[in-house]
């Protein structure tokens, strides 16, 4: 449709179907037997009916044939024939489930991103979906907090940076309207991961120059990547709830970064206003949103039940409201749904594309990228085959490995550890034993009443845990190694998932300790979507592998790297802190007046465990065995448009191939405000053949040095640098430079 008929249309628009056209609903009410929002799930928002055939966009229906009949029910009823636009949670995946966010970003590799987001993009399109609500780009610095699992950049802007603008970009693709693109959602803006106490929906406060320097540089990449819409956060941000936030709305999203596309509050959080006590009623709420410049509100009945009267008391806002639907409407139109209300969603073609086989091989390879390797003492692993192999733990038959945000995938082709492992080796020298539960009952209970959900009772639980225990032992007592799976039940991360405690379960840590005394080698891999603290354990287990929640191909994708037909090459995108009371904890920070010096008192540290943390950032190992030495940079000093090359030396000391993500990282020593120790400013993934010594280059530049200065201006300032080259934040080769203006 041209612009000037969508002017005409709006034109013809009733304030009703305008309001209408501002307001979210979850999808499924148009599915009932008997539509009726004064009754059923939809009761709360006190919609009437002549209101749920106006609204403009409804939230998480996915499948074509659900999308048609959504849509023809809703377009029976509607005067203008103005389609609905279908929002959905596609956070890792649709019916193919891939490895949880954190973990994508473990691969360092952004086609390993990009592809996730256009197999995820082409599945759920053709199943209906317009919009995806991804991606989720918050900095995350704290381990407690559940959401980080969501998290693809971890605690680094420039990841952050970087797989904000692969993931949009793959989503979009030059047209959103074509087969196989969907709208891009980049959420939350902004600084949600900066809750306090890392407890969900809680309060945030932190200077601008903070804010822009580590939060905002991966929202701005989505924004430059043109993702067509913002999602805005539960928190306040400067004492004001980002979804009322004007400055941060008006100021800094629409005049600074110039964003064109849509605003769309988070899941009630106009409402919300109320409770933070910025709005004193439903009515202040809506107008603050409208004035804000929130387009449309997700799920609560503000906008519904106030803009109207708003709009009849005051011009501006029916100018507002103008400007708003004008910008659904041509959202809609770009998605092409005027021509085609059904958008891309077709029957025929999810049975020929959903969890096809090209894809499932695509996405084992893909998830084999994102684990990482924690430990492997003694090159533990990979596994022989010809060993006796004992399989212990609640993850081993298991297939609850999607993560908490895969709300629709197919689990039909997912496979257990058992039964991957019973196709790679000999039956007869494979064992298996439960050993332990995920969680407690009282534990998963706490968590099942929280969610509505009916709680379960295990008669005799403790007699239950230490027959599990016996039978994990006497399974192990006739083996040569032990593989561990263990980890965080799927519903212990993800939204309002905080914990104040990440350690493994308590009933899992006794399953090792009571395993450990059989001196029998075990190797742990672990599923989880936070960093967790290892150093109760880490002891008592030769090797560790981190495979986070890894979706659909994650039992065959542990199974090849555990008996070494693929290497690992993951490192982690979030420090491991020592324990829960280091958090938050991130590579990048400063370095106080007291940095920390071993056995000092008056210095910034704890007094009962190390200032590093447990895992640094960066860090993965490999079956290879990389030595990084003869770093040299071409010169020592650097002007504007000047470039330095460094190169280094790395070879392969083993019979292995491999990849290694080398990670460049510079020091700005003294600045007009203090600078962190370390920031990642470059990375490569580089393949070695077995023995293989590689000369690697990187290239140092100017806008490498740039930051925000106590005036919020960004740029360089002349002085000493020091560049590190290594294969984590920790294990580097340094040397430094000089930049004159
Ligand atoms: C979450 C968003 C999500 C939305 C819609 C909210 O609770 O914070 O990330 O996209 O729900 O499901």
């Amino acid at each position: 449709m041209k612009d000037t008929k969508i002017i005409e249309l709006l034109n013809e628009m009733t304030i009703d179907e305008k309001i209408g056209q501002m307001v979210q609903v979850a999808g499924d009410i148009f599915l009932s037997d008997n539509i009726d929002v004064s009754t059923g799930p939809l009761k709360n928002l006190e919609l009437s009916n002549e209101m749920l055939y106006n609204v403009g966009s409804v939230l998480n229906i996915i499948g074509a044939e659900r999308v048609r009949k959504v849509q023809d029910e809703y377009l029976s009823k509607n005067r203008l024939k103005i389609p609905l636009l279908f929002m959905d949670d596609i956070i890792n995946g649709y019916k193919i489930a891939f490895p949880i966010p954190i973990a994508q970003g473990c691969s360092w590799n952004t086609e390993v991103i990009k592809t996730i987001a256009r197999i995820s993009a082409v599945e759920s399109n053709i199943a209906g979906a317009n919009v995806n609500f991804s991606p989720m780009v918050d900095l995350s610095r704290d381990a407690r907090w559940g959401r980080v699992m969501e998290s693809v950049g971890g605690e680094d802007p420039l990841l952050g940076a970087i797989y904000a603008r692969a993931t949009v970009e793959a989503y979009q693709g030059k047209d959103i309207s074509k087969l196989g693109n969907v709208a891009s959602c980049v959420k939350h803006i902004a600084a949600y991961g900066a809750v306090e106490g890392g407890r969900d929906y809680n309060t945030v406060d932190m200077s601008e120059r903070e804010f822009r320097q580590y939060y905002l540089p991966a929202y701005k990449s989505a924004i430059e990547a043109n993702a067509e819409l913002i999602m805005t956060s539960f928190n306040i941000l400067n004492g004001i709830p980002a979804t009322v936030n004007k400055a941060l709305i008006q100021n800094l999203i629409r005049k600074e970064l110039n964003f064109k596309g849509l605003i769309i509050s988070d899941y009630g959080a106009i409402e919300e206003t109320i409770a933070h006590g910025v709005s004193k009623d439903e009515k202040e709420a809506a107008l603050k949103a409208i004035e804000a410049g929130v387009d449309i509100d997700m799920m609560s009945k503000i906008y519904a039940n106030f803009l109207k009267e708003l709009c009849l008391e005051n011009k501006e806002i029916e100018n507002k409201v103008n400007e708003s639907v004008l910008r659904i409407l041509k959202l809609k139109n770009r998605l092409g749904l005027f021509e085609n209300p059904y958008g891309n969603s077709d029957v025929k073609k999810e049975k020929i594309y959903l969890m096809n086989e090209q894809n499932l091989k695509k996405a084992k390879e893909l998830t084999q990228e994102t684990f990482v390797l924690l430990k492997n003492k003694n090159n533990i692993l990979p596994f022989n085959k010809n060993k006796n192999i004992a399989l212990i733990g609640p993850y081993i038959d298991n297939i609850a490995i999607t993560g908490s945000w895969c709300m629709f995938s197919d689990k039909s082709k997912c496979t257990t550890i058992l039964d991957a492992f019973k196709k790679k080796v000999d039956n007869e020298k494979l064992f298996y034993a439960k050993g332990s539960e995920i969680l407690r009952q009282d534990e998963i209970n706490s968590i099942l009443k929280a969610d509505g959900l009916p709680t379960i009772n295990i008669k005799n639980e403790s007699e239950e845990e230490e027959r599990l225990i016996e039978e994990a032992k006497d399974i192990a007592k006739k083996s040569d190694v032990i593989l561990l799976a263990l980890g965080e039940h799927y519903k212990q991360s993800g939204e309002a998932c905080s914990r104040s405690n990440i350690s493994l379960p308590e009933n899992q840590i006794r399953l090792i300790n009571e395993l450990n005394k059989l001196h029998i080698p075990m190797v742990m891999i672990l599923f989880n979507g936070r960093p967790l603290q290892l150093n109760n354990i880490e002891d008592k287990l030769d090797g560790i592998l981190e495979v986070w929640f890894p979706g659909t191909m994650g039992a065959e994708a542990i199974t090849e790297m555990i008996l070494g037909e693929v290497n690992p090459s993951g490192k982690l995108t979030m420090s491991f802190p020592q324990n829960v009371g280091q958090c938050p904890i991130y590579y990048n920070h400063y370095n106080t007046g007291r940095p920390h010096i071993d056995d000092l008192r008056y210095v910034s540290r704890y007094q009962d465990i190390p200032t590093e943390s447990f895992y640094p950032f960066g860090f993965g190992l490999s079956y290879c065995n990389f030595k990084y030495k003869s770093l040299k940079l071409d010169k020592k000093e650097i002007k504007k448009n000047d470039i330095i090359t460094a190169t280094l030396e790395i070879e392969n000391q083993s019979n292995n191939e491999g990849y290694e993500v080398i990670q460049l990282y510079i020091q700005d020593l003294y600045a007009s405000v203090v600078r962190p120790v370390k920031e990642l400013k470059e990375f490569k993934k580089v393949y070695f053949k077995p023995n293989e010594t590689k000369i690697v280059e990187f290239k140092i530049n100017v806008e490498m040095l740039k930051f925000w200065n106590e005036n919020l201006h960004y740029k360089a300032e002349e002085g000493d640098f020091k560049v590190f080259i290594g294969s984590d934040s920790v294990n580097t080769l340094e040397d430094t430079f000089v930049y004159y203006d």
